[in-house]
């Protein structure tokens, strides 16, 4: 990918706050239309990196541009959506009104506002005061806002904290529809499970550096993480089973097995050849769980 492919690009980003290097040679590039998830542990450096590409904090090395600009320009600010960490906003103004301010500072026609809470489920709560909303509400409305206009590049911090199990829903809805209009997303979480089905690539931090950035399939490759077989006995027949095959009793009924991908066959094949000794058989590929594990454990040693 070359740098005019990429909404967004960074490049030896490093970044120090006294004598703590908290970022330490990040390269990573967002291709317009492409959803990438940005995990890593607390303190990782995730937020830091969003702020420096916000133009909100300065980088002690390295470059980064957004949309072609300079982090914190009029132009980069223009082509950026962001979700912060923490939502805050007028408590005394009702999302009507805050959400036509900030309409009316990203340039946008205030008649965007009202679709735009019909969008996010707030139409109903639009009149009442911000201060008397529920978090998720207040989460809602900060979607609200990172929706304002057509952006080249999304900054979503951890975006599905606080809500609940249909919102996140409808919040990857959304996300996807903005990478359907070609939005370069970034999105920072620890919501894993929810994450891989959801975005196109994965980047892992640890300690303030990239140690992993790929396609879930190409991790789960590089990392050669087992396949785990669980398979349920016939009444009676679970010792048999794990005599033959090996791996480890479970409970009275069940074993399981552990293999490599290209072993997945073989094995498949000598569980066939019990016959009517295994009732059930169920093949579990590595999670993302699995692969943060792996590349964390790797990138802290
Ligand atoms: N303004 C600051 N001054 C000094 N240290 C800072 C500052 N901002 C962040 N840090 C440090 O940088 C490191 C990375 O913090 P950051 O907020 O980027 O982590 P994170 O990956 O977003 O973590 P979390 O998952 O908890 O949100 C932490 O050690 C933090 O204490
Ligand atoms: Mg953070």
């Amino acid at each position: 990918m070359t740098d005019r492919d990429s909404a967004l690009s960074i490049a030896g980003l490093g970044k120090r706050y006294g004598r703590a290097q908290v970022l330490d040679g990040i390269a990573l590039d967002v291709a317009p239309g492409e959803r990438v998830a940005l995990l890593g542990h607390n303190g990782a450096g995730k937020s830091t990196l969003i702020k420096l590409v916000l133009g909100l904090t300065r980088p002690t090395s390295g470059t980064i541009r957004v949309a072609g600009h300079a982090p914190g320009s009029m132009a980069a600010r223009v082509a950026t959506a962001y979700l912060p960490e923490q939502v805050a906003f007028h408590k005394s103004l009702t999302g009507r009104e805050q959400l036509t301010t900030f309409a009316r500072l990203a340039g946008e026609p205030v008649k965007t506002v009202a679709p735009l809470l019909e969008r996010v489920g707030l139409i109903d709560a639009a009149d009442r005061r911000i201060g008397t909303w529920s978090k998720g509400m207040r989460q809602r409305l900060g979607l609200a806002q990172a929706l304002l206009g057509h952006r080249c590049v999304a900054l979503l911090d951890e975006p599905t904290s606080g809500l609940d199990p249909i919102s996140r829903h409808d919040l990857y809805a959304v996300i996807d529809e903005m990478a359907a209009n070609g939005t370069a997303l970034l999105i920072a979480s620890h919501a894993l499970t929810e994450l891989e089905a959801r975005t196109d690539r994965i980047a892992i931090m640890a300690r303030g550096r990239l140690v992993a950035d790929d396609s879930l399939a190409n991790l789960a490759r590089a990392a050669a993480l087992p396949t785990r077989i669980k398979l349920t006995a016939r009444d009676g027949a679970a010792d048999a089973l794990h005599s033959e095959l090996g791996g480890t009793r479970i409970n009275g009924r069940a074993v399981e097995l552990q293999c490599t991908t290209e072993q997945k066959m073989a094995q498949l094949a000598r569980v066939t050849a019990l016959g009517d000794a295994v009732r059930d058989i169920e093949m579990v590929p590595p999670s993302l769980e699995d692969l943060y594990r792996h590349y964390c454990g790797e990138g802290l040693k």
